[in-house]
Protein backbone atom coordinates (compact mmCIF):
# COMPACT_ATOMS: atom_id res chain seq x y z
CA UNK A 1 0.00 0.00 0.00
CA UNK A 2 1.35 3.76 -1.08
CA UNK A 3 1.76 6.14 1.74
CA UNK A 4 -0.14 8.93 2.24
CA UNK A 5 0.67 12.66 1.26
CA UNK A 6 -0.96 15.87 2.50
CA UNK A 7 0.48 18.73 0.92
CA UNK A 8 -1.02 22.43 1.99
CA UNK A 9 -0.43 25.19 -0.70
CA UNK A 10 -0.59 28.96 -0.05
CA UNK A 11 -0.08 31.80 -2.70
CA UNK A 12 0.23 32.23 -6.21
CA UNK A 13 -0.38 29.56 -8.96
CA UNK A 14 3.17 28.75 -9.92
CA UNK A 15 3.12 27.42 -5.92
CA UNK A 16 0.20 25.18 -6.93
CA UNK A 17 1.81 24.03 -9.78
CA UNK A 18 4.89 23.56 -7.79
CA UNK A 19 2.94 21.27 -5.27
CA UNK A 20 1.45 19.36 -8.37
CA UNK A 21 5.04 18.21 -9.27
CA UNK A 22 6.04 17.52 -6.20
CA UNK A 23 3.10 15.32 -6.18
CA UNK A 24 4.09 13.75 -9.41
CA UNK A 25 7.54 13.43 -7.78
CA UNK A 26 6.63 11.10 -5.03
CA UNK A 27 3.48 9.25 -6.97
CA UNK A 28 5.16 6.05 -7.06
CA UNK A 29 5.95 5.56 -2.99
CA UNK A 30 3.07 8.22 -1.81
CA UNK A 31 -0.94 8.98 -2.80
CA UNK A 32 -2.34 12.47 -1.63
CA UNK A 33 -4.77 12.48 1.04
CA UNK A 34 -7.07 15.22 1.69
CA UNK A 35 -6.88 15.13 5.72
CA UNK A 36 -3.77 15.75 7.69
CA UNK A 37 -4.33 13.13 10.52
CA UNK A 38 -3.92 10.51 7.51
CA UNK A 39 -0.72 12.09 6.08
CA UNK A 40 2.88 10.20 6.45
CA UNK A 41 4.32 13.03 5.02
CA UNK A 42 3.33 16.35 5.37
CA UNK A 43 4.27 19.35 3.00
CA UNK A 44 3.69 22.77 3.43
CA UNK A 45 4.16 25.01 0.18
CA UNK A 46 4.40 28.87 1.42
CA UNK A 47 4.33 32.43 0.29
CA UNK A 48 5.43 35.52 1.49
CA UNK A 49 4.69 38.06 -0.75
CA UNK A 50 2.84 39.98 1.78
CA UNK A 51 3.25 39.81 6.19
CA UNK A 52 -0.41 38.05 6.09
CA UNK A 53 -0.06 34.40 4.15
CA UNK A 54 3.87 34.70 6.78
CA UNK A 55 1.78 34.34 9.20
CA UNK A 56 -0.35 31.95 8.04
CA UNK A 57 2.58 29.66 7.56
CA UNK A 58 3.14 30.01 11.35
CA UNK A 59 -0.10 28.61 12.75
CA UNK A 60 -0.12 25.97 9.89
CA UNK A 61 3.33 24.36 11.46
CA UNK A 62 2.05 24.74 15.17
CA UNK A 63 -0.95 22.94 14.19
CA UNK A 64 0.95 20.06 13.01
CA UNK A 65 3.37 20.09 16.24
CA UNK A 66 1.05 17.40 18.08
CA UNK A 67 0.56 15.23 14.98
CA UNK A 68 3.95 14.84 14.98
CA UNK A 69 3.73 13.87 18.72
CA UNK A 70 1.21 11.39 17.98
CA UNK A 71 2.91 10.07 15.10
CA UNK A 72 6.81 10.07 15.68
CA UNK A 73 7.47 8.50 11.61
CA UNK A 74 5.37 11.09 10.37
CA UNK A 75 7.60 13.71 7.98
CA UNK A 76 6.93 17.45 8.00
CA UNK A 77 8.48 19.53 5.31
CA UNK A 78 8.32 23.14 4.58
CA UNK A 79 8.53 24.33 0.93
CA UNK A 80 8.41 27.69 -1.08
CA UNK A 81 9.06 31.31 -0.53
CA UNK A 82 8.93 30.71 3.14
CA UNK A 83 11.01 28.18 3.27
CA UNK A 84 13.74 30.09 0.63
CA UNK A 85 13.20 33.59 2.80
CA UNK A 86 14.00 31.85 6.34
CA UNK A 87 16.28 28.13 5.65
CA UNK A 88 17.68 27.61 8.93
CA UNK A 89 15.53 29.73 11.03
CA UNK A 90 12.46 27.72 10.28
CA UNK A 91 14.26 24.65 11.92
CA UNK A 92 15.25 26.85 14.85
CA UNK A 93 12.19 28.06 15.29
CA UNK A 94 10.46 24.85 14.93
CA UNK A 95 12.87 21.85 15.77
CA UNK A 96 10.36 19.55 14.98
CA UNK A 97 10.45 20.44 11.34
CA UNK A 98 12.27 18.17 9.28
CA UNK A 99 12.53 19.36 5.80
CA UNK A 100 12.76 23.16 4.24
CA UNK A 101 13.38 23.10 0.58
CA UNK A 102 13.70 26.45 -1.31
CA UNK A 103 12.38 27.35 -4.86
CA UNK A 104 15.05 25.72 -6.87
CA UNK A 105 15.76 23.07 -4.59
CA UNK A 106 12.23 21.35 -3.90
CA UNK A 107 12.72 19.23 -6.97
CA UNK A 108 14.89 17.23 -4.82
CA UNK A 109 12.31 16.34 -2.02
CA UNK A 110 12.44 12.36 -2.52
CA UNK A 111 16.38 12.56 -1.95
CA UNK A 112 15.74 14.72 1.37
CA UNK A 113 12.97 12.38 2.25
CA UNK A 114 15.59 9.39 1.81
CA UNK A 115 18.02 11.89 4.33
CA UNK A 116 15.21 11.99 6.85
CA UNK A 117 14.18 8.33 6.78
CA UNK A 118 18.20 7.13 7.97
CA UNK A 119 18.09 9.88 10.49
CA UNK A 120 19.88 12.55 8.79
CA UNK A 121 17.34 14.88 9.02
CA UNK A 122 16.75 18.22 9.19
CA UNK A 123 17.25 18.55 5.86
CA UNK A 124 17.65 22.48 5.20
CA UNK A 125 18.41 23.38 1.08
CA UNK A 126 18.03 26.60 0.35
CA UNK A 127 20.61 27.56 -2.40
CA UNK A 128 19.36 29.80 -5.06
CA UNK A 129 21.47 30.21 -8.23
CA UNK A 130 21.03 33.08 -10.64
CA UNK A 131 21.29 30.24 -13.23
CA UNK A 132 18.89 27.35 -13.00
CA UNK A 133 17.71 24.48 -15.30
CA UNK A 134 13.96 24.23 -14.48
CA UNK A 135 13.64 20.44 -14.36
CA UNK A 136 11.24 18.54 -16.79
CA UNK A 137 8.97 16.67 -14.23
CA UNK A 138 6.61 14.58 -16.09
CA UNK A 139 2.99 14.71 -15.24
CA UNK A 140 1.15 11.90 -13.78
CA UNK A 141 -1.54 10.37 -15.59
CA UNK A 142 -3.59 9.52 -12.64
CA UNK A 143 -2.56 12.87 -10.72
CA UNK A 144 -3.91 15.16 -14.01
CA UNK A 145 -7.80 14.45 -13.78
CA UNK A 146 -9.20 18.19 -14.45
CA UNK A 147 -10.05 19.77 -17.75
CA UNK A 148 -7.16 22.31 -16.92
CA UNK A 149 -3.73 22.77 -15.92
CA UNK A 150 -0.44 25.18 -15.51
CA UNK A 151 2.53 24.61 -17.22
CA UNK A 152 5.03 26.94 -15.49
CA UNK A 153 7.11 28.05 -18.64
CA UNK A 154 9.54 30.43 -16.73
CA UNK A 155 10.45 31.28 -12.79
CA UNK A 156 11.95 34.06 -10.98
CA UNK A 157 11.80 38.15 -11.64
CA UNK A 158 14.94 40.53 -12.65
CA UNK A 159 12.06 43.48 -12.26
CA UNK A 160 12.60 44.77 -8.31
CA UNK A 161 9.40 46.56 -7.70
CA UNK A 162 10.62 48.19 -4.68
CA UNK A 163 7.88 46.67 -2.54
CA UNK A 164 8.07 43.04 -3.83
CA UNK A 165 10.09 40.14 -2.33
CA UNK A 166 9.70 38.03 -5.47
CA UNK A 167 12.99 38.68 -6.81
CA UNK A 168 14.53 37.62 -3.55
CA UNK A 169 12.92 34.14 -3.04
CA UNK A 170 12.09 33.23 -6.51
CA UNK A 171 15.46 34.29 -7.82
CA UNK A 172 16.02 35.57 -11.24
CA UNK A 173 14.38 35.07 -14.34
CA UNK A 174 14.99 31.66 -15.82
CA UNK A 175 13.13 30.04 -18.65
CA UNK A 176 12.42 26.28 -19.85
CA UNK A 177 13.09 25.22 -23.24
CA UNK A 178 10.49 25.48 -25.63
CA UNK A 179 11.00 21.89 -26.36
CA UNK A 180 10.02 20.61 -22.97
CA UNK A 181 7.35 23.10 -22.38
CA UNK A 182 5.73 21.78 -25.76
CA UNK A 183 6.07 17.90 -24.55
CA UNK A 184 4.62 18.62 -21.17
CA UNK A 185 1.66 20.45 -22.77
CA UNK A 186 1.38 17.50 -25.20
CA UNK A 187 1.54 14.62 -22.40
CA UNK A 188 -1.46 16.77 -20.77
CA UNK A 189 -3.34 17.08 -23.89
CA UNK A 190 -3.22 12.92 -24.12
CA UNK A 191 -4.46 12.93 -20.29
CA UNK A 192 -7.47 14.79 -21.73
CA UNK A 193 -6.79 18.18 -20.63
CA UNK A 194 -8.21 20.78 -22.63
CA UNK A 195 -7.07 24.29 -21.02
CA UNK A 196 -3.21 25.22 -19.96
CA UNK A 197 -2.48 28.39 -18.35
CA UNK A 198 1.04 29.27 -18.90
CA UNK A 199 2.93 30.44 -15.80
CA UNK A 200 5.73 32.83 -15.23
CA UNK A 201 6.28 36.14 -12.69
CA UNK A 202 6.88 38.22 -15.74
CA UNK A 203 5.59 35.76 -18.66
CA UNK A 204 6.36 38.39 -21.25
CA UNK A 205 9.91 37.81 -20.87
CA UNK A 206 10.19 34.70 -21.48
CA UNK A 207 13.12 33.84 -23.37
CA UNK A 208 14.86 36.93 -23.71
CA UNK A 209 17.74 36.28 -21.79
CA UNK A 210 18.57 32.76 -23.78
CA UNK A 211 19.80 32.46 -26.97
CA UNK A 212 17.46 31.19 -30.06
CA UNK A 213 14.57 30.87 -27.59
CA UNK A 214 11.33 32.25 -29.84
CA UNK A 215 9.30 35.16 -27.52
CA UNK A 216 6.29 34.86 -25.41
CA UNK A 217 3.98 35.83 -28.70
CA UNK A 218 5.72 32.87 -30.62
CA UNK A 219 5.52 30.06 -27.76
CA UNK A 220 2.02 30.82 -27.13
CA UNK A 221 1.52 30.21 -30.62
CA UNK A 222 2.87 27.00 -30.80
CA UNK A 223 1.19 25.77 -27.74
CA UNK A 224 -1.82 26.85 -29.46
CA UNK A 225 -0.94 24.74 -32.13
CA UNK A 226 -1.26 21.55 -30.03
CA UNK A 227 -3.98 18.90 -30.74
CA UNK A 228 -6.38 18.50 -27.71
CA UNK A 229 -5.42 21.85 -26.58
CA UNK A 230 -8.76 24.28 -27.15
CA UNK A 231 -7.99 27.05 -24.55
CA UNK A 232 -4.48 29.07 -23.38
CA UNK A 233 -4.49 31.18 -20.71
CA UNK A 234 -1.26 32.93 -19.29
CA UNK A 235 -0.28 34.94 -16.10
CA UNK A 236 1.29 37.05 -15.35
CA UNK A 237 2.23 39.80 -17.71
CA UNK A 238 4.45 42.83 -17.17
CA UNK A 239 3.08 46.07 -18.57
CA UNK A 240 6.16 47.25 -19.55
CA UNK A 241 6.56 44.11 -21.75
CA UNK A 242 3.49 43.70 -23.12
CA UNK A 243 4.31 44.13 -26.81
CA UNK A 244 2.29 44.84 -30.12
CA UNK A 245 2.87 41.16 -31.20
CA UNK A 246 1.74 39.60 -28.32
CA UNK A 247 -1.44 41.95 -28.63
CA UNK A 248 -1.73 41.05 -31.97
CA UNK A 249 -1.75 37.31 -30.98
CA UNK A 250 -4.36 37.36 -28.19
CA UNK A 251 -6.41 39.33 -30.70
CA UNK A 252 -6.32 37.06 -33.34
CA UNK A 253 -5.31 33.50 -32.44
CA UNK A 254 -8.72 32.03 -31.27
CA UNK A 255 -7.04 29.55 -28.83
CA UNK A 256 -5.96 32.08 -26.58
CA UNK A 257 -8.06 33.59 -24.10
CA UNK A 258 -9.67 36.69 -24.32
CA UNK A 259 -8.66 37.95 -20.82
CA UNK A 260 -5.42 39.64 -19.90
CA UNK A 261 -4.43 40.03 -16.72
CA UNK A 262 -2.38 43.00 -16.46
CA UNK A 263 -0.97 44.70 -12.99
CA UNK A 264 -1.40 48.35 -12.90
CA UNK A 265 -0.74 48.55 -8.85
CA UNK A 266 -1.19 52.27 -9.18
CA UNK A 267 -2.79 54.84 -10.63
CA UNK A 268 -0.50 57.99 -9.89
CA UNK A 269 2.48 58.03 -11.94
CA UNK A 270 4.35 59.09 -9.02
CA UNK A 271 4.04 56.42 -6.94
CA UNK A 272 4.96 53.78 -9.88
CA UNK A 273 7.42 55.55 -10.05
CA UNK A 274 8.79 54.80 -6.41
CA UNK A 275 7.52 51.55 -6.94
CA UNK A 276 9.96 51.05 -10.00
CA UNK A 277 7.21 49.57 -12.45
CA UNK A 278 8.68 51.39 -15.17
CA UNK A 279 5.79 52.87 -16.97
CA UNK A 280 3.58 55.52 -16.55
CA UNK A 281 -0.06 55.61 -16.65
CA UNK A 282 -0.50 56.81 -19.89
CA UNK A 283 2.02 54.31 -21.32
CA UNK A 284 -0.56 51.93 -19.42
CA UNK A 285 -3.53 53.21 -21.50
CA UNK A 286 -1.73 53.35 -24.89
CA UNK A 287 -1.46 49.78 -24.55
CA UNK A 288 -5.00 48.81 -23.04
CA UNK A 289 -6.20 50.86 -25.70
CA UNK A 290 -4.27 49.52 -28.74
CA UNK A 291 -5.58 46.09 -27.13
CA UNK A 292 -9.25 47.07 -26.81
CA UNK A 293 -9.08 48.29 -30.12
CA UNK A 294 -8.03 44.87 -31.70
CA UNK A 295 -9.58 42.70 -29.27
CA UNK A 296 -12.96 44.00 -28.04
CA UNK A 297 -14.40 41.30 -26.13
CA UNK A 298 -10.99 41.36 -23.90
CA UNK A 299 -11.65 41.22 -20.46
CA UNK A 300 -8.69 42.44 -18.15
CA UNK A 301 -8.14 42.09 -14.55
CA UNK A 302 -5.48 43.92 -12.60
CA UNK A 303 -3.53 43.73 -8.60
CA UNK A 304 -3.70 47.04 -6.79
CA UNK A 305 -1.63 48.59 -3.74
CA UNK A 306 -3.01 50.71 -1.87
CA UNK A 307 -0.69 53.09 0.74
CA UNK A 308 2.48 52.39 -0.77
CA UNK A 309 4.94 54.82 1.31
CA UNK A 310 4.72 58.49 0.33
CA UNK A 311 1.13 57.26 -1.42
CA UNK A 312 -0.91 60.71 -0.68
CA UNK A 313 -4.97 60.91 -0.88
CA UNK A 314 -4.19 62.52 -4.25
CA UNK A 315 -2.18 59.93 -5.36
CA UNK A 316 -4.82 57.35 -4.61
CA UNK A 317 -7.82 59.54 -6.21
CA UNK A 318 -5.53 58.46 -9.66
CA UNK A 319 -5.82 54.98 -8.65
CA UNK A 320 -9.79 55.36 -8.38
CA UNK A 321 -9.73 56.90 -11.57
CA UNK A 322 -8.08 54.74 -13.70
CA UNK A 323 -10.05 51.98 -12.36
CA UNK A 324 -13.32 53.85 -13.66
CA UNK A 325 -11.24 54.77 -16.65
CA UNK A 326 -10.18 50.82 -17.51
CA UNK A 327 -13.10 49.56 -16.15
CA UNK A 328 -12.01 45.53 -15.12
CA UNK A 329 -13.77 42.66 -14.80
CA UNK A 330 -12.02 42.12 -11.40
CA UNK A 331 -9.28 43.51 -9.12
CA UNK A 332 -7.29 42.00 -6.85
CA UNK A 333 -6.44 44.95 -4.03
CA UNK A 334 -3.47 44.43 -1.15
CA UNK A 335 -2.72 46.95 1.26
CA UNK A 336 0.84 47.71 0.96
CA UNK A 337 2.93 45.81 3.30
CA UNK A 338 6.80 45.92 4.12
CA UNK A 339 8.92 42.86 2.83
CA UNK A 340 12.35 41.93 3.76
CA UNK A 341 15.11 42.54 1.22
CA UNK A 342 12.48 45.29 -0.57
CA UNK A 343 13.75 49.35 -0.91
CA UNK A 344 10.43 49.99 0.02
CA UNK A 345 10.58 48.88 3.52
CA UNK A 346 13.49 51.63 3.97
CA UNK A 347 11.16 54.40 2.84
CA UNK A 348 10.00 56.73 5.84
CA UNK A 349 6.44 58.13 4.85
CA UNK A 350 4.33 55.11 5.91
CA UNK A 351 0.38 55.70 5.23
CA UNK A 352 -0.84 54.68 8.21
CA UNK A 353 -2.77 51.46 9.13
CA UNK A 354 -6.51 53.10 9.32
CA UNK A 355 -5.98 55.06 6.19
CA UNK A 356 -4.70 51.87 4.22
CA UNK A 357 -7.64 50.30 5.40
CA UNK A 358 -9.98 53.59 3.92
CA UNK A 359 -8.41 53.44 0.79
CA UNK A 360 -8.94 49.33 0.41
CA UNK A 361 -12.75 49.99 1.14
CA UNK A 362 -12.67 52.46 -1.35
CA UNK A 363 -11.52 50.46 -4.03
CA UNK A 364 -13.50 47.36 -3.12
CA UNK A 365 -16.60 50.19 -3.51
CA UNK A 366 -16.02 51.48 -6.91
CA UNK A 367 -14.88 47.98 -8.35
CA UNK A 368 -17.54 46.18 -6.83
CA UNK A 369 -20.22 48.64 -9.29
CA UNK A 370 -17.94 48.38 -12.52
CA UNK A 371 -17.81 44.39 -11.95
CA UNK A 372 -21.81 44.50 -11.91
CA UNK A 373 -22.05 46.54 -14.34
CA UNK A 374 -19.98 44.30 -16.20
CA UNK A 375 -21.64 41.30 -15.22
CA UNK A 376 -25.12 42.53 -15.77
CA UNK A 377 -23.81 43.22 -19.45
CA UNK A 378 -23.56 39.78 -19.92
CA UNK A 379 -27.16 38.67 -19.24
CA UNK A 380 -29.62 37.60 -22.11
CA UNK A 381 -26.11 36.99 -23.87
CA UNK A 382 -24.82 33.39 -25.25
CA UNK A 383 -21.58 32.70 -24.12
CA UNK A 384 -18.87 29.82 -24.67
CA UNK A 385 -18.28 28.01 -21.52
CA UNK A 386 -15.93 25.46 -20.87
CA UNK A 387 -17.20 23.00 -18.30
CA UNK A 388 -14.73 22.34 -15.43
CA UNK A 389 -17.19 20.62 -13.00
CA UNK A 390 -20.24 20.72 -10.46
CA UNK A 391 -20.64 24.00 -8.89
CA UNK A 392 -19.58 23.75 -5.69
CA UNK A 393 -22.50 25.75 -3.79
CA UNK A 394 -25.44 23.85 -5.75
CA UNK A 395 -24.27 20.56 -7.25
CA UNK A 396 -26.90 20.34 -9.24
CA UNK A 397 -25.59 22.89 -11.66
CA UNK A 398 -22.29 23.18 -13.87
CA UNK A 399 -19.28 24.91 -13.44
CA UNK A 400 -17.33 26.47 -15.85
CA UNK A 401 -15.45 29.58 -17.26
CA UNK A 402 -16.06 32.11 -20.25
CA UNK A 403 -13.13 33.08 -22.45
CA UNK A 404 -13.13 36.24 -20.80
CA UNK A 405 -12.81 34.06 -17.40
CA UNK A 406 -15.66 34.50 -15.98
CA UNK A 407 -17.31 31.83 -13.92
CA UNK A 408 -21.09 30.54 -14.89
CA UNK A 409 -22.72 28.50 -12.80
CA UNK A 410 -25.53 26.94 -14.98
CA UNK A 411 -28.38 24.04 -15.25
CA UNK A 412 -28.63 21.09 -17.68
CA UNK A 413 -30.33 17.88 -17.38
CA UNK A 414 -28.61 16.16 -14.59
CA UNK A 415 -27.58 12.86 -16.60
CA UNK A 416 -26.08 14.72 -19.28
CA UNK A 417 -22.08 14.18 -19.21
CA UNK A 418 -20.96 17.37 -19.81
CA UNK A 419 -18.16 17.57 -17.62
CA UNK A 420 -14.86 18.62 -20.21
CA UNK A 421 -17.03 19.81 -23.29
CA UNK A 422 -17.34 23.44 -24.59
CA UNK A 423 -21.06 24.39 -24.43
CA UNK A 424 -23.31 27.42 -25.00
CA UNK A 425 -24.80 29.03 -22.15
CA UNK A 426 -27.49 31.88 -22.21
CA UNK A 427 -26.66 34.12 -19.11
CA UNK A 428 -29.98 34.82 -17.25
CA UNK A 429 -28.37 36.39 -14.23
CA UNK A 430 -25.40 37.78 -12.61
CA UNK A 431 -23.92 37.50 -9.04
CA UNK A 432 -21.64 39.01 -7.58
CA UNK A 433 -18.55 37.68 -9.00
CA UNK A 434 -19.98 34.44 -10.88
CA UNK A 435 -23.02 34.69 -13.62
CA UNK A 436 -26.00 32.48 -13.77
CA UNK A 437 -27.45 30.75 -16.96
CA UNK A 438 -28.97 28.07 -19.23
CA UNK A 439 -27.56 25.49 -21.11
CA UNK A 440 -28.16 25.46 -24.38
CA UNK A 441 -26.02 23.05 -26.40
CA UNK A 442 -22.76 21.57 -26.74
CA UNK A 443 -20.41 23.17 -29.30
CA UNK A 444 -17.40 20.99 -28.97
CA UNK A 445 -16.87 17.38 -26.80
N1 LIG B 1 4.62 38.71 -10.73
C1 LIG B 1 3.41 39.33 -10.59
C2 LIG B 1 2.79 39.33 -9.21
C3 LIG B 1 3.59 39.12 -8.04
S1 LIG B 1 2.90 39.22 -6.48
C4 LIG B 1 3.51 40.72 -11.12
O1 LIG B 1 4.54 41.24 -11.34
O2 LIG B 1 2.48 41.30 -11.30
C5 LIG B 1 1.19 39.48 -6.68
C6 LIG B 1 0.71 40.82 -6.23
O3 LIG B 1 0.94 40.99 -4.86
C7 LIG B 1 1.41 41.97 -6.88
O4 LIG B 1 0.94 42.26 -8.15
C8 LIG B 1 1.13 43.10 -5.89
O5 LIG B 1 -0.07 43.75 -6.19
C9 LIG B 1 0.99 42.38 -4.57
N2 LIG B 1 2.13 42.65 -3.69
C10 LIG B 1 3.42 42.32 -3.87
N3 LIG B 1 4.19 42.79 -2.85
C11 LIG B 1 3.36 43.43 -2.00
C12 LIG B 1 3.53 44.13 -0.77
N4 LIG B 1 4.72 44.28 -0.22
N5 LIG B 1 2.44 44.66 -0.16
C13 LIG B 1 1.22 44.54 -0.72
N6 LIG B 1 1.00 43.89 -1.87
C14 LIG B 1 2.03 43.34 -2.52
FE1 LIG C 1 7.33 41.38 -7.92
FE2 LIG C 1 7.48 43.35 -9.67
FE3 LIG C 1 8.65 41.00 -10.18
FE4 LIG C 1 6.01 41.18 -10.18
S1 LIG C 1 7.40 42.25 -11.60
S2 LIG C 1 7.22 39.58 -9.22
S3 LIG C 1 5.59 42.68 -8.59
S4 LIG C 1 9.23 42.43 -8.58
FE1 LIG D 1 3.91 34.01 -2.97
FE2 LIG D 1 6.15 33.07 -3.85
FE3 LIG D 1 4.04 33.13 -5.42
S1 LIG D 1 5.94 34.80 -2.53
S2 LIG D 1 2.93 34.90 -4.70
S3 LIG D 1 4.26 31.93 -3.61
S4 LIG D 1 6.14 33.51 -6.02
Amino acid sequence: MKKKVYIKTFGCQMNENDSEKMLWLLSEEYEPVKAPSEADLILINTCSVREKPEYKVHSEVGRFKHLKKRKPHLILGITGCVAQQKGEALVKRFPFVDIVLGTQEFYRIKEAIKLVKKGKGPVVWTELKDSFNLPFVPPVRKLCSGVKAYVTIMQGCDNFCTYCIVPYVRGREVSRPPEEILKEVETLASYGIKEVMLLGQNVNSYGKKEKGFPSFAELLKMVAQIEGIWRVRFTTSHPKDLSDELIEVIAKEPKVCKHLHLPLQAGSNRVLKRMNRKYTLEDYLQKVEKLKKLCPEIALTTDIIVGFPGETEKDFEETLKALEKIRYHEIFSFKYSDRPFTAAQKFEDKVPEEEKEKRLDAVHKVQERITQEIYQSYVGKEVEVLVEGRSKKDPSMFMGRTSTNVIVNFIAALEEELIGTLVKVRVTSAGKHSLKGEFEEVIKS
